[in-house]
Order: structure tokens, then C-alpha cells, then sequence
């Protein structure tokens, strides 16, 4: 069986997308492909890569709580080529947004489901997750985490000859726990449509997100979002700044 997992984040690095579909591919066995749409420029090569394929999994942010406009473009281009070839795919969706609540991926799932009705193909279901950022931050903090046992794995040989530096591990233990935690919702859901997947079976809308309480996430959320506007250009992204225009546009000089 040949699955083609499709990252739609039009990001270069560290899209949330593929974090979820890593997760994904955990769970599902057979020949996996993964690809990458950012641009028409990826649309033949997708296209070549469905064509002896069973199964294709999409990977793609919410945009304005609806489908990005990119992978419109794509899909109605696949709708084409699969009527014309014959293609009777299983499609399966893993969106994820900004916001904490996952179910405002849901016209973005109802998009891929007409989609799928048009195109004669089968529609699998999927994933919509919460708390997108959030949840591809808690991978570097794992990361982070790891950096801190090794660190302190040699500091304590350096320092004692002791290789397994209890606290140290504790300290690992307890943070590990908490991320997995905070991932939970996720992996369940990815857990389950893996197993769907696998069988060719439906698996049904699941809506999921970041596990912890809304007044958190808010207060997480501004803070990152202050930090990220001051390096995007001041306040707000640059929104307050003064604008010079070019046809039209506005240009941040
Ligand atoms: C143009 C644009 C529109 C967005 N619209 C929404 C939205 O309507 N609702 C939401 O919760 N998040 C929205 N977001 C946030 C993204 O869904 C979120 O950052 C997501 O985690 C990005 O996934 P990626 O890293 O895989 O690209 C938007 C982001 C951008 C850039």
C-alpha cells in the first residue's frame, strides 16, 4: 500500500503541518512519500506521485477558516487528473489552526469532503487540531529537554563518575510527561485514523487541541505574539508603522 502524505504549509521550515504528519506516519505502515505543494511549480510532481497510490493524506493550516488558496489551485487541478485517469484515491485531512479550538477547522473538512464527492474519490475524514503553534513549539521544548539531560549527564561523569544523574532525569521525566500531556488529543486522534488508514476504512471528523485551560493559552499566545511582532517590524507586526505604497501596496522599507 503507497501513502502519500502532502505538506501544504507554504512555510520553508518549522510548519506545524509537518510535525502532524510525522506524528502521522508513525501510525501508518506500507510505502510512505512525502511531499511538499507550495507552489504550481509541485503540482506535476504530487500528481506523478498519486497516480499508483492508494491513499493520500493532506497536511495543511487553516487560512481565514477556510482551505489556503494555494491548495485550492491544487486541488482543482487533482479533481481534473483524476477523472481523467481513472483515480479512485481514499483521502484523509489533518488541519490545524492558530486558535485553541479545533473545530473551526470544520468548513475546511467540509471543503475537502465536497471536493472528494467531486473528484469520485473516497473521503477518508480527519484530524482538526487546536493550538497548531503551540503544539509544534512543545517539539523543541522536547528537544530542549534532551539537550539538558545530556548536558547535565556529562557535567555529573565530569564531576562524580555518576552516568545516571537521578535529579537530572526526574527533571526529564516530569517535562517529558507534561508535553506528552499537552499533546495527548493529538495523538490519540492520529493514533486512530493511523489504524483507519491502515484498514482503508472511514475515520470520521475528530477535533482536537493543545490540552490546556483556554486562559493559558491566551496568555501564551500574547506574549508569543508580542515577541514575534517586535522582530516582524515593531507592534502588531508593523501594522501601526508608517507605510510607504509601491502600485498600489504597501512596502515596509
Ligand atoms: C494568512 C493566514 C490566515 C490564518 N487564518 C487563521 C484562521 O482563520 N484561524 C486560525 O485559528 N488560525 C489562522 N491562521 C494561523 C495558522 O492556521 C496557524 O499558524 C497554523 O499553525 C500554521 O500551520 P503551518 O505551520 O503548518 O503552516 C492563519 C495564518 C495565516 C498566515
Amino acid at each position: 500500500m503507497k501513502t502519500v502524505f502532502i505538506n501544504c504549509s507554504p512555510k520553508k521550515r518549522f510548519c506545524a503541518s509537518a510535525y502532524f504528519l510525522f506524528l502521522q506516519k508513525l501510525f501508518v505502515g506500507g510505502k510512505k512519500v512525502t511531499e511538499k505543494l507550495c507552489t504550481p511549480a509541485d503540482h506535476d510532481r504530487i500528481l506523478t506521485q498519486i497516480r499508483d497510490a492508494q491513499t493520500v493524506v493532506f497536511g495543511l493550516p487553516l487560512y481565514v477558516d477556510s482551505v489556503p488558496s494555494h491548495v485550492l489551485r491544487f486541488l482543482e487541478k487533482m479533481e481534473a487528473y483524476c477523472i481523467e485517469n481513472g483515480l479512485h484515491l481514499r483521502v484523509y485531512c489533518i488541519a490545524n489552526n492558530g486558535f485553541i479550538e479545533g473545530k473551526q477547522n470544520e468548513p475546511l473538512m467540509q471543503a475537502f469532503e465536497h471536493f472528494c464527492a467531486r473528484a469520485g474519490l473516497e473521503w477518508g475524514g480527519g484530524v482538526g487540531i487546536g493550538g497548531g503553534v503551540m503544539l509544534n513549539v512543545t517539539r523543541i521544548l522536547f528537544l530542549v529537554d534532551v539537550g539538558l539531560l545530556l548536558l547535565n549527564t556529562v557535567l555529573s561523569v565530569a564531576n562524580t563518575g555518576n552516568l545516571f544523574p537521578k535529579d537530572a532525569w526526574i527533571s526529564f521525566g516530569e517535562n517529558a510527561a507534561l508535553l506528552l500531556y499537552f499533546n495527548l488529543g493529538v495523538l490519540i486522534y492520529l493514533a486512530r485514523m493511523g489504524g483507519c488508514i491502515r484498514k482503508g476504512s472511514f475515520s470520521g471528523k475528530k477535533y482536537t487541541r493543545i490540552l490546556i485551560p483556554s486562559f493559558v493559552f491566551i496568555l501564551f499566545a500574547d506574549i508569543f505574539f508580542i515577541i514575534v511582532s517586535l522582530f516582524e517590524g515593531g507592534l502588531f507586526r508593523g501594522w501601526l508603522a508608517r507605510k510607504e505604497y509601491e502600485d498600489g501596496n504597501a512596502v515596509r522599507r
